[in-house]
């Protein structure tokens, strides 16, 4: 069978293409790189010996996806594309809601034209609002999303349950993930964030492998045990694998379901620094800095749905995760 990656020259697309590879599925995936090259996909190939055709399309471009559904026929989708990062969505409110519902609303389309039932989609741990206690469950409130990107998150979850209440064919698996960090133990792909990044771990790479001077810790006076901003990090191959689980239950099951990916423990900013240290023996600098506006003081999940539902779970350290990292960044210095 086939499935059709939207966005997978992309961080987490990218690694759920050679898990899903490694499976036994072929992939299929398209992708504008207006944020990704394609050079991520041609190692993934190299990784895995599997062909993955590559299409070069918007998501938003109808009669393309059309000719592209025609030509796979996939047996199920996986929607990766979107725009994400949290400030550019403050500053560009329009782009973001334009480019990340249009594209879906279009991808759904072409699935219900052609039949296709299966959908999962990368949401985020964004979706809940600031209400909400830790640890997350997937019954804890969501909504009040503090920028238009998690809104995006917030209004997709609901357009595709939506569909899936509409169409018996149709089934949704919304993944809610936490804090992705880490990289392929092969280290020949990893996150490539354009420009400076704004997420922790490509920061404190950028930082160890010189090409920024400092890290700045947004705020150290939270209610958390150092004061730094604690966080759910999950490997991403960890999370590839989610995926896979996630495939397995939609290809069995109708109806809209949500799963937490997390790991469960919460990691803080300083624990996190420290645990690079001692996987790499790279010093990070660092500097305390304001908090960042919009932040939580602690964000971690409650796994145990997919556990329970899927029979996964996250399996790698936060050693593995800080070790992986580094490997990438350190053998791509400049990214792909
Ligand atoms: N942090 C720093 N310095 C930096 C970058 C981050 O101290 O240079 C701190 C933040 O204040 C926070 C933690 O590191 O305490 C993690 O910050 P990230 O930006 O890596 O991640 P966030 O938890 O803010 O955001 C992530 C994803 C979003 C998603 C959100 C959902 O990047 O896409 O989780 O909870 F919406």
């Amino acid at each position: 069978m086939t499935i059709l990656l939207t966005g997978a020259a992309g961080y987490i697309g990218s690694h759920t293409a050679i898990a899903l590879a490694e499976a036994g599925y072929d992939v299929a995936i398209v992708d504008d790189f207006s944020n990704s090259s394609p050079e991520a996909v041609r190692r993934c190939e190299e990784l895995t010996g599997a062909k993955m055709p590559l299409f070069n399309a918007d998501v938003a471009d109808k009669a393309a996806m059309r000719d592209i559904f025609a030509q796979v026929k996939p047996g199920a989708v996986m929607h990766f594309a979107g725009f994400k990062a949290v400030g550019e969505s403050v500053a560009k409110p329009l782009m973001y809601y334009r480019n990340n519902l249009d594209t879906t609303l279009t991808l759904l389309e072409c699935m219900a034209e052609a039949q296709v039932g299966p959908f999962i989609f990368s949401s985020s741990a964004t979706v809940y609002g600031a209400k909400a206690k830790v640890p997350y469950t997937e019954e804890s409130e969501i909504g009040g999303c503090t920028n238009p990107y998690g809104w995006t998150k917030f209004m997709i979850e609901q357009i595709a349950s939506g569909a899936a209440k509409a169409d018996p064919n149709m089934s949704v698996v919304l993944l809610r993930y936490f804090n992705p960090v880490g990289a392929h133990e092969s280290g020949r792909i990893g996150e490539n964030p354009t420009g400076i990044p704004n997420n922790l771990m490509p920061y404190i790479t950028q930082v160890a492998v010189g090409r920024l001077p400092h890290l700045n810790v947004f705020g150290d006076d939270y209610d958390t045990p150092d004061g730094t901003g604690v966080r759910d990090y999950i490997h991403v191959v960890d999370l590839a694998r989610g995926h896979v689980a996630a495939l397995r239950y939609a290809l069995e099951h109708k109806g809209t379901e949500v799963f937490n990916l997390g790991t469960g423990h919460g990691v803080s900013v300083l624990e996190l620094v420290h645990a690079f240290e001692q996987a790499t023996g790279v010093k990070v600098p660092y500097k305390i800095a304001p908090r960042r506006p919009g932040d939580l003081a602690s964000v971690y999940a409650d796994p145990s749905k997919a556990q329970r539902v899927l029979g996964w779970k996250a399996e790698k350290t936060v050693q593995d995760m800080c070790a992986d990292s580094w490997r990438w960044q350190s053998s791509n210095p400049q990214g792909y």
